[in-house]
């Protein structure tokens, strides 16, 4: 009987300040996903644990830029996140919320209990505080220049360029993010957790004791411990969070990282109580193995604070490893939800339906393991095409074709013409599942295309439409052991490919089996003899068309325009005046009766307007911007009393209203007034 080892896979609690993207698809769920599938396969217990994370500062600017609640806001990302998960294919067992109550309760408990064992300083210090919004500044709210790295938008808890975390007055030149003013320091208390009393712990548990965590993650808590670690406060000035359980605590939430790593507890208890279990084994038993899976700006929070805090708290385990992935670069540039530089998983979803394992195998296959990768919607194209249904879609077919030509889709008797490619079965199943449990998703990926590609081989070598007419025999053995590759291959992609191996096991009517019963020994097969298979399958991997990936294209380049206009530097606003000042400007609706280029001039054209009062003469400097052709008949606004200039010899009469678009573009200030005639006053 297999002993059931039990696992809390976690996967990081996405912020509900917007959608979800390939970078968190990348670095955190689907190597999440795919891991706890393959445990379960393998017959573990397995509490796969995520949430939404609901509080911190960043929910509140995204509410006020939205103009609504902070409670508005994490309700409609929340739903927009769960459901883009679920149809993914991400198979949490939990996904909960940390605005739950059952994350309230927990998290002011765990709080509370930390507080009565004397597990925190608590100190008055002086914070940043912005006098124009009355508030002070925690975490997101202020910007200044990181003291490790000399970034300038660094942000109060952490700097996004170098990782650091710090504290919030440890910023050069602090400036409020909210009312832009330079704050200023004001006395409040806090409570603290000493991680310096951890130090010593910590480098027994992690540095010594675990020297087989990923390189990335080993080497940021190690330069983390050896530059020292400091107190860190676990409460904040701010309304929009968890109240901080203790009387004379008013205005004061949790520290959205201390209350945010409880939602992995907070989640699991809301698990357990749907599904009639008991939660504490899957946090307290030491035989459980936790597992953190995050991207690498979240290895502090993982690897030194939650561990601290779970380790002050007393009765918990720690986690097993935290295998933390770098990030995922789109077409050469940063991800960005600000920037809307992104492909949203909830757009994708909808613009290619029936293709997610198109991007969970594109993902996985390029995943920002050991270092920042790159997506590229070309690349993207390409695996599908090329590797999945080139490769793996390719010899499903030819061999589910053969089957139904040859036998009306009934597995054939192999006789003693088994061959030993049979054995690659039980190869690849143990190959791909060390990969798995060492979390070297892409290696794992690249073996399963890789049986795919043997089985291709397998049909090149020996032909059977070569032989189906003179040795019948011998073919039933070749399409016999095809079949049995096929099989496997419904079988090991699931981790990686559910739906596609959804649809497979559908095609060969096969049923659940463990990882294990995958591997096949000579007298046990996927697919028995006389066994039937589907008449007409699916097909597995539709191709991706250039056109799709065009239009892709085109979105990011539209945000692209849309990034640098909202960048565009607007000219400063000039001195007030008043309205008899503004009054003295004649504006009046005229026509262009004629246009032609001022000689040896590049940026001026000499335009005949008529203005209602009199046809006259105006220079504009718009020749760079409209060909004379263009402008004949357009209606213009005209400042009619603009005392006359000699250009280049031509006296100009006036002005016409141009707008410059942030690329530099002049276009005439629309006046639309089809029904106005010219020579009408414009007020
Ligand atoms: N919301 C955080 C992020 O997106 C991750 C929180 S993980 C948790 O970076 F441990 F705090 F839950
Ligand atoms: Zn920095």
């Amino acid at each position: 009987m297999h002993q059931k080892q039990r696992y809390t896979l976690t996967a990081a609690l996405p912020y509900t300040n917007g959608p979800i993207h390939i970078g968190h698809l990348a670095g955190v769920y689907v190597p999440a996903d795919i891991y706890a599938r393959y445990l379960r396969l393998k017959g573990e217990d397995v509490a796969f644990i995520c949430g939404s994370d609901e509080h911190g500062v960043p929910i509140t600017i995204k509410a006020k830029k939205e103009g609504i609640t902070p409670q508005q806001l994490v309700d409609k990302y929340h739903a927009i996140i769960k459901q883009s998960f679920e149809e993914f294919g991400i198979s949490f067992d939990n996904y909960s919320r940390t605005s739950a109550k059952i994350h309230h309760e927990t998290a002011s408990e765990f709080f509370k209990k930390l507080y009565d064992n004397d597990k925190f300083i608590e100190q008055v210090t002086e914070q940043l505080y912005d006098e124009q919004a009355d508030q002070f500044l925690a975490d997101r709210f202020v910007v200044g220049t990181c003291p490790k790295c000399g970034n300038e938008e660094s942000y109060g808890d952490q700097c996004e360029r170098c990782g650091t975390s710090h504290n919030a007055t440890d910023l050069i030149n602090p400036k409020s993010a909210i009312t832009g003013a330079v704050p200023v320091l004001r006395k409040t208390n806090h409570w603290f957790l000493p991680l310096n009393e951890y130090e010593k712990w910590l480098k027994e548990w992690i540095l010594d004791g675990h020297k087989e965590w990923k390189p990335n993650v080993y080497g940021q808590v190690k330069s983390w411990i050896d530059d020292e670690l400091k107190p860190r406060a676990v409460t904040r000035d701010l309304d929009w969070g968890i109240p901080v359980p203790l009387p004379n605590a008013e205005g004061k939430v949790l520290y959205v990282w201390f209350d945010a790593p409880i939602g992995y507890i907070s989640s699991t208890k809301e698990w357990a109580t749907r599904t009639g279990k008991d939660w504490e084994p899957y946090w307290k038993d030491p035989k459980t193995k936790l597992i953190h899976f995050i991207g690498k700006d979240n290895i502090v929070f993982h690897c030194i604070i939650f561990p601290a805090m779970l380790k002050a708290e007393g009765s918990y385990i720690l986690p097993e490893n935290v295998p933390a992935n770098e990030f995922l670069n789109l077409e050469g540039n940063k991800l960005s939800t600000s920037k809307n530089w992104a492909v949203w998983l909830h757009e994708y979803l909808e613009e290619f339906p029936g293709k997610q394992d198109a991007l969970r195998y594109a993902l996985t296959a390029n995943a920002p393991e050991t270092k920042d990768n790159d997506f590229t919607w070309k690349s993207f194209q390409e695996r599908n095409n090329s590797e999945l249904a080139g490769i793996f879609g390719n010899f499903v077919n030819r061999v589910v074709v053969l089957t139904n030509k040859y036998y009306e889709g009934v597995v054939p008797n192999a006789g003693s013409e088994k061959h030993e490619e049979l054995n690659l079965i039980k190869t690849f199943a143990d190959e791909i599942g060390t990969s798995i449990e060492t979390f070297r998703f892409r290696e794992a990926s690249q073996k399963l295309i890789e049986l795919a590609r043997r089985g291709n081989q397998f049909l090149q070598l020996h032909e059977p439409w070569k032989k189906i007419k003179e040795d019948p025999e011998v073919v039933k053995g070749i399409m016999f052991t095809a079949l049995q590759l096929v099989a496997a291959l419904a079988y090991l992609s699931e981790p990686f490919l559910p739906f596609t191996s959804g649809k497979l096991k559908k095609t060969l009517g096969l049923s659940d089996l463990t990882w294990d019963e995958i591997k096949i020994s000579s007298d046990k097969f996927l697919l028995d003899t006389g066994c039937q298979i589907t008449q007409n399958p699916e097909i597995l991997f539709p191709q991706i068309e250039d056109a799709q990936i065009e239009k892709q294209l085109e979105k990011l380049e539209a945000s692209k325009k849309q990034n640098s206009a909202d960048q565009a530097v607007l000219p400063a606003q000039k001195p007030e005046i008043q309205y008899e000042d503004f009054s003295k400007i004649d504006l009046r609706v005229g026509t262009i009766l004629s246009a032609e280029k001022m000689p040896k001039a590049k940026k001026l054209l000499v335009l005949k307007i008529d203005t209602g009062l009199d046809v006259r003469t105006i220079v504009s400097g718009i020749a760079e911007h409209y060909s004379p052709e263009e402008i004949i008949g357009k209606q213009v606004t005209v400042v009619a009393n603009l005392a006359p200039r000699e250009l280049r010899g031509v006296e100009s009469h006036g002005m016409i209203l141009m707008a410059e678009t942030p690329d530099g573009k002049l276009v005439f200030v629309n006046t639309d007034c089809k029904d106005t005639p010219n020579g009408s006053g414009i007020s």
